[in-house]
């Protein structure tokens, strides 16, 4: 795997390979690999000649009370996981590379739907973050394609509307989320969980499974669902940022002729926030 810290390096070095006819898949990261960031590249890796990874900690989608400077950087075992990968390249840019002019006079992409609720309420400012990110990460890579993982369902849509609406040209490949053998969504922020905690931190999967199963056999009462899965969520000694059936679509609070859902939910812990979420697909009733 080839490691590149400048822009400039990494550029010359894909444009030989696109040169050479090569399709390029891309899986942006913060580091801190987990068997959910190989499931990706795996995925980037199976679908293109060459893979690219980047790792970058993008201070500008962290709140002022969040754990930027906490967020664990284990470059060396990361490395190690995309070389077991075959990762081709590696983009690690320090962070005058990617915002050379500070972050305030960075210029930012933002996303006016779809940004605002769920983890946008809770996070504001997060969304604006990742896509000004994203899009550079985007013009530098110049990716054919980009494999962003589904546990960051709400991520997703607002990249893909923002890829549509920036008529960029990359195609973006969701990659199912990958889980502990109790159902725990992996994550990076895992790692903050006390024992106490991560043995029930399944409790939000558990929820979600049970909202599911509850709108498949035949409960559309959306709100009375999510205040009882909110309940069952506090029962384990959590605090609910919020649990939502949605339009899979819109991420729209779920309507009753809705057929692809997405139930989502965040809860906190004493020192992380934990999302995960399922889909469900209903059939279209008759008229
Ligand atoms: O999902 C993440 O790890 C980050 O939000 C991303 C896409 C790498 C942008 O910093």
């Amino acid at each position: 795997m080839h490691i590149f810290r400048h822009i400039s390096s990494l550029r010359e070095a894909l444009l030989a390979e696109r040169q050479q006819g090569k399709r390029i898949g891309f899986v942006p990261t913060m580091g801190n690999l987990h068997q959910g960031h190989l499931a990706l590249m795996k995925k980037a890796k199976s679908r293109c000649e060459i893979a690219v990874a980047s790792i970058f900690v993008n201070r500008l989608q962290f709140g002022l009370n969040e754990d930027w400077d906490q967020y664990p950087r284990t470059f060396e075992s990361d490395c190690q996981q995309l070389n077991a990968v075959h990762c081709d390249y590696l983009f690690f840019p320090e962070e005058r590379e990617i915002y050379p002019n500070g972050m305030d006079g960075q210029t930012r992409v933002i996303v006016p739907t779809m940004t605002d609720m769920l983890c946008g309420a809770s996070r504001p400012g997060h969304f604006e973050g990742v896509t000004t990110v994203v899009s550079k990460l985007f013009n530098i890579v110049q990716p054919d394609e980009a494999v962003f993982g589904l546990k960051d369902f709400q991520q997703i849509a607002v990249i893909r509307h923002m890829v549509e609406d920036l008529c960029i040209p990359v195609e973006i490949i969701a990659g199912d989320i990958v889980r502990e053998a109790d159902g725990l969504a992996m994550s990076s922020r895992n790692h903050y969980l006390t024992e106490s905690e991560r043995s029930r931190a399944n409790q939000l999967n558990k929820t979600l499974n049970w909202v599911k199963a509850q709108i498949v056999a035949g409960d559309r009462d959306y709100v009375e669902l999510e205040t009882e899965a909110q309940s069952q969520i506090i029962a384990a000694g959590f605090r609910v940022d919020y649990l939502q059936v949605c339009s899979s679509d819109m991420l729209t609070p779920a309507a009753l002729d809705d057929t692809r859902l997405t139930v989502l939910g965040a809860m906190y812990t004493e020192a992380a926030r934990l999302i995960d979420n399922v889909s469900l697909e209903l059939p279209m009733s008759n008229p």
